[in-house]
């Protein structure tokens, strides 16, 4: 019998597919592992959090708490953990303390024995509530530190040096953490770093210590033997098929790397190999998520930008949607700059995402020329101390709307419960969709609607719309099934390919003038003068208003959701002034009026999906 086995965690069905297909695996393709998957004896299973909750709301159409209950139900022998972004939860911002108890109840009651807590920052003062709330609810309570580097390199240097992190598992051990976890979110922890780094934890503490890393600088295998040599007690894996490049290390060759040493940790290779053969099988239909743009494995540019593995394929998605993935590599430049800017917070969720996209704002429109609201909020303060100080122009250009939050964060926030609660009372009264709401309430209101019927679900949402198959069939060439007889505009023509000579028959489907017209756009018909008075009739909500030679649009800059308006039609307003908020890239961002003038027209509806360049709001001077 090996001495100090060493524990394994799976991450294959959260951290896997978060990593290397945006969090869209469905549950229908994972439930039939399951019941191997449990039977493997892994210490535990991480199955829920971090974007999960997220996605199967936003895109999958799949209630994510039926989806916890399911893993349960399957998963009876293997303790299951989630990912919690401290205040901020399974979300995008701090929520008010009784949303983050009402979660971490329900969270337990339905199945999450272990809660691994972080914190972007971290900052003690944004795990206290849920390390609390962990705590009330009897469950294991972890907590994460989350590995950074100060600029390109190694452990040390003038941020992220070890006192730091002993600082931090000191602090974390005092608020009552059962266990301890190194969260390597980059792929940034060289191995001989790991090595000292659990070496001089373990003179510190003697909770449970456990690594979690991500392969994409190329480092993590290495990395997590050393830690093994230093005395970690458990490590965080992936099955191959969702293993390796951003995701976590695999589990098959770290096995045979212990066979028969000390810390092997005696898990069955051939139910690996056989379940890694089971989840080949699914994944061929989400091949347009899984496939990248470049042929390595590895990202060693990674250990300068920082680039944790979910963001960076959220990035590339996000981009290609703004049509501007040309730009990546200038983002990826930017990512660095706007980090140093904001004091070099880590890059983990939420502040992965909002370096990610205040970096891609700088390069779309200019630095700092459209600062997202949550970037305001963090310079304010709203998200904690950050490691550094933020650069001086920056707080200026920041704090224009804003007062700075002093203590905790979550301190400022009202309870929030109550008011969702009573928002979605004619729906439902479960808690579950209360607590979706309250996280999401713009996508995961019309989630809620598509749960209890008031909307269809949209066909993007449906499970095979996803698949290759689906995209295959609409991009084959459309064969007509019967040959259609020959118009009178048919014109013969000779084909020259080389020294060769067709000839060939060419018989336009519409004929040529129709076709260009109906590529410009119709003028709208309401050229007549307005009756006026109460004559006029109400104009249709969706009328085009006419668009006069000086009126300024406001159009969308990137794809994105509406999420309000904050002015009115006939409103006056000053150039600078927000006009409206659009969501993109997950971050809210406000978009100001170009000129003085009255609004005259918003054309787009709440919660509305737009196209970049969609008309959100015409200003007359
Ligand atoms: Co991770």
């Amino acid at each position: 019998m090996p001495k100090n086995p060493i524990k394994i965690s799976d991450t294959t069905f959260r951290d896997g597919h978060q990593s290397l297909m945006a969090t869209r695996l469905r549950m229908e393709d994972m439930e039939p592992l399951l019941a191997d998957m449990d039977a493997v004896g892994f210490h535990s299973m991480e199955v829920w959090g971090g974007a999960t909750f997220d996605v199967t709301t936003r895109f999958l159409g799949e209630d994510p708490w039926e989806r916890l209950r399911t893993f349960k139900r399957l998963l009876p022998k293997t303790p299951l953990s989630m990912l919690l972004r401290g205040q901020s939860l399974v979300g995008y911002r701090a929520y008010a303390d009784d949303v983050v108890d009402a979660f971490v109840e329900r969270s337990a009651e339905v199945g999450i024995d272990i809660f691994r807590v972080f914190d972007a920052l971290n900052d003690p003062v944004n795990l206290e509530q849920a390390a609390r709330a962990v705590k009330k609810s009897k469950k294991h309570l972890q907590m994460a530190v989350c590995y950074s580097l100060t600029e390109e390199g190694r452990l040390g240097g003038p941020i992220y040096n070890m006192e730091y992190y002993l600082g931090k598992v000191t602090d974390f051990e005092a608020m009552g953490a059962d266990s301890i976890c190194i969260k390597d979110m980059g792929g940034l922890l060289a191995p001989y770093d790991a090595f000292d780094l659990v070496t001089e934890i373990k003179k510190v503490t003697n909770v449970p210590l456990q690594l979690h890393c991500h392969y994409t600088s190329g480092m993590a295998s290495m990395s997590v033997l050393k830690a093994m040599e230093a005395g970690v007690d458990i490590v965080d894996t992936c099955l191959a098929p969702l293993a390796l490049r951003t995701a976590q290390p695999a589990v098959e060759p770290l096995l045979l790397t212990l066979g028969g040493t000390d810390r092997d940790p005696g898990l069955d290779i051939d139910r690996l190999l056989e379940l890694g053969d089971m989840l080949e099988k699914v994944l061929p239909k989400y091949k347009s998520y899984l496939e990248t743009p470049r042929s390595a494995v590895i990202d060693a540019r990674v250990l300068k930008h920082q680039i944790p593995g979910g963001m960076a394929s959220n990035l590339v998605s996000q981009l290609r949607e703004a049509d501007a993935i040309d730009r990546l590599d200038e983002v990826l430049e930017e990512i660095s700059r706007t980090r140093k800017d904001l004091g070099y917070p880590p890059l983990v969720t939420p502040m992965s995402q909002m370096t990610g996209s205040q970096a891609v704002n700088n390069v779309l429109f200019g630095r700092y020329k459209m600062i997202t609201g949550p970037v305001r909020d963090y310079v304010a303060g709203a998200y904690g101390k950050p490691p550094a100080a933020i650069d001086g122009d920056l707080v200026k250009l920041a704090m224009t709307d804003r007062e700075p939050v002093t203590g905790r964060p979550a301190d400022s926030l009202k309870p929030e419960m109550d008011e969702a609660r009573e928002s979605i009372k004619a729906m439902s009264d479960d808690i579950d969709d209360i607590l979706i709401y309250a996280l999401y309430p713009t996508t995961g209101l019309r989630f809620l609607k598509i749960k209890h019927g008031r909307e269809p679900m949209p066909d993007e949402m449906k499970p095979d719309s996803d698949e290759p198959s689906r995209t295959e069939v609409v991009s084959a060439p459309s064969v007509p099934t019967v040959t259609p007889p020959r118009s009178p505009n048919a014109r013969q023509f000779n084909v020259f390919v080389g020294g060769e000579h067709f000839q060939v028959e060419v018989d336009p489907i519409r004929p040529v003038r129709d076709a260009l017209v109906s590529q410009v756009p119709i003028a709208a018909p309401s050229t007549a003068p307005s009756t006026g008075g109460l004559m006029a009739q109400a104009p249709a909500p969706s009328a085009q208003p006419e668009l006069d030679a000086d009126d300024a649009v406001i159009a969308a800059p990137i794809p994105g959701i509406v999420l309000r308006y904050v002015v009115e039609v006939g409103q006056h307003v000053s150039a600078g002034d927000a006009v409206v908020l659009l969501e993109a890239m997950k971050m809210e961002n406000s978009l100001p009026s170009p000129i003085d003038g009255t609004v005259k027209a918003l054309p787009a509806t709440q919660g509305e999906t737009v196209a970049k360049d969609a008309v959100l709001a015409i200003i007359s001077p």
